[in-house]
């Protein structure tokens, strides 16, 4: 297998490399004058090629990145697949008012299309149980549970797992459950994109814990900025934030550190506060993925 880097992810598709024995595909990008991308394959395509490539800002990424996926196979790959640590599009899952567009339905349809595979982390399945709903390309989902609570078990003194949703229930009390910490669920209300509130229950008997806040992306950062907050207040010790995709939309991050936070990343989008390292959980995917038999 060949992995070719998708500017910005050189990081981690080095390191994949590694773990999976792949060598290397070279890539030129730029754009022309008027914003279209120009995209040139430097190396030899025959076989299993891999683009790695996390899907924060898709917007700008999705044309370009479609345009090098048929490029690839127009230079004789066999199957062309996508690593993508963080899998965008999959919050507008359903309409939620009339005329809405469903995105995550579109999106999957145009990866699919372009795509023999697709290797992700934690994607953010609300609605849907599976990708398999949306994509028909074949998929693989990693998740980044194991590799967090290795670092927790390492790095933090007597945690208490804290989901800042419910929806981060169950995958908080995974965590926590393999590092026998506990856990416990707080109650957002989300009333716009960037206004959230998080009402914090009775945690007195925890206070000589850690309180570690995990969530699966930091977007805008306002629910792990909310859920902080509320715990600076009511617990002795500041809280450590832990987040599997780093996107930090706008002064997210600042706003954080700000408050006080510890925060920690995990590698699926490359940013400063990377600290816990997926390679080996998102090698394993892709090792996963079926072989094609002539
Ligand atoms: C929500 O369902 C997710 O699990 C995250 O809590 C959410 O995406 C975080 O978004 P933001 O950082 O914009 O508050």
């Amino acid at each position: 297998m060949k992995l070719c880097a998708w500017p910005g992810n050189e990081t981690l598709a080095a390191k994949l490399r590694a773990a999976l024995g792949a060598s290397e595909l070279p890539l030129e990008t730029r754009h022309f004058p008027d914003g279209e991308s120009y995209v040139r394959i430097a190396g030899e395509c025959g076989g299993e090629i891999a683009i790695v490539c996390s899907l924060d800002h898709p917007d700008e990424k999705t044309v370009p990145l479609l345009v090098l996926a048929d490029a690839v196979r127009a230079e004789g790959a066999t199957r062309v697949g996508l690593i993508a640590p963080y899998l965008a599009y999959l919050r507008q899952d359903r309409q939620f008012k009339p005329g809405e567009a469903v995105s995550s339905r579109t999106f999957a349809k145009i990866l699919s299309a372009h795509f023999d595979w697709l290797v992700t982390v934690d994607p953010h399945l609300h609605r849907y149980n599976s990708l398999d709903e949306i994509y028909s390309l074949k998929s693989r989902v990693c998740h980044a549970a194991p590799a967090i609570a290795a670092w927790i078990k390492v790095n933090i003194e007597k945690p208490l797992l804290i989901g800042p949703d419910s929806e981060s229930a169950q995958w908080v009390g995974d965590i926590a459950a393999r590092i026998n910490a506990p856990s416990i669920t707080l109650e957002k209300t989300r009333r716009g994109d960037r206004e959230v509130e998080v009402s914090v229950p009775h945690i007195e008997k925890w206070q000589n814990h850690t309180p570690v806040l995990a969530d699966d992306i930091i977007s805008t950062g306002k629910t792990m900025l909310a859920a902080a907050k509320r715990l600076r207040d009511e617990h002795a010790k500041t809280p450590v934030c832990i987040g599997v995709h780093a996107i930090f939309a706008g002064p997210a991050y600042a706003e954080l550190i700000n408050v006080g936070a510890r925060v920690v990343t995990c590698n699926a989008i490359t940013h400063p506060s990377n600290g816990i390292d997926l390679t080996e959980v998102i090698a394993a995917g892709v090792r996963l993925i079926p072989v094609e038999r002539p």
